[in-house]
């Protein structure tokens, strides 16, 4: 028998004035999964994070968590809840140092009374340990700065940061977009250990070869609908490459294509 979700989206209807963006979406996403958002451009995708992760509230329809209905009036609220946005470029601060940025904006209420005083050394120790308990030996000095890093460094930065702090939900909108092939399958790499280590994944790429490669659970949305929900093993690589398509078969798109150049 499966778990129980621990986040679960039920009937999900978003707007934006008169643009109709997102129609009854309904998805259970579960602890030590990842699940594959896919989709065209323009499908959604974004635009369901941006719920998950208070940036935007439903126009109807219930968020919840634990089976519990949520609901997020800001960014704050949604990471508090345990989830935690990482995005293409990681996110965090160029300028500052690694020890640095991995403590930024968190509260000394939450456990780290230490941290009341910024204390250099050990923020440092604890930011380059929790990057290297992902695989990312090759950081070993805090006081780098975050914007020297590549971009599959500061991924992994981002999460390792979202994981020390508790995070139950890890959400990844286009991790592996911008990255070479070594940098992509560290990400990769990355997001199967924080699947291990408990954690609910949400996965958005538009590379079918990485979606596979991850996904236990995959969901995709064609012009804001979900148009397949499925499980790993049961769609062909051939399938999932025209439902991300939206719905258009390749050979369709060749013969198109070919068409119009002749
Ligand atoms: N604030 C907004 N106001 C109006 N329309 C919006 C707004 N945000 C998104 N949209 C529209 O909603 C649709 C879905 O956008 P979204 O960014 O969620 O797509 P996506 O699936 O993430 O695409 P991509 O793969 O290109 O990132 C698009 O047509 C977009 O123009
Ligand atoms: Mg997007």
């Amino acid at each position: 028998m499966m778990a129980n979700a621990l986040l679960s989206l039920k009937g999900i209807n978003k707007s934006f004035g008169p643009i109709d963006v997102l129609h009854d979406i309904n998805l259970d996403i579960r602890a030590g999964e990842v699940l594959c958002l896919l989709g065209d451009n323009g499908a959604g995708k974004s635009t369901v994070i941006r719920l998950l992760s208070g940036v935007h509230r439903p126009s109807s329809g219930v968020i919840e968590i634990d089976g519990q209905p949520v609901s997020f009036k800001s960014p704050r609220d949604a990471s508090e809840a345990g989830i935690a946005t990482v995005h293409q470029f990681g996110g965090t601060f160029p300028l500052m140092s690694i020890g640095r940025s991995f403590f930024v904006g968190v509260e000394p209420t939450k456990g780290i009374g230490l941290f009341k005083i910024f204390d250099r050394k050990r923020a440092n120790a604890i930011a380059v340990q929790a990057v290297q308990s992902f695989g990312i030996t090759r950081i070993t000095d805090g006081d780098r700065l975050v914007g020297g890093l590549s971009g599959g460094e500061r991924q992994a930065l981002a999460i390792a940061r979202a994981v020390h702090f508790g995070a139950r939900v890890l959400i990844l909108d286009e991790p592996t977009a911008a990255l070479g092939v070594k940098q992509a399958a560290h990400v990769l790499r990355i997001v199967n250990e924080a699947k291990r280590r408990g954690l609910a994944v949400i996965f958005i790429t538009h590379q079918v070869m990485h979606a596979m490669a991850v996904g236990d659970h995959f969901a995709v949305l064609i012009r804001g609908g979900i148009a397949a929900d499925f499980r790993k093993g049961e769609r062909t690589r051939e399938e999932i490459t025209d439902l991300m398509a939206g719905g258009e078969t390749m050979a369709g798109l060749e013969a198109q294509i070919e068409a119009e150049s002749a």
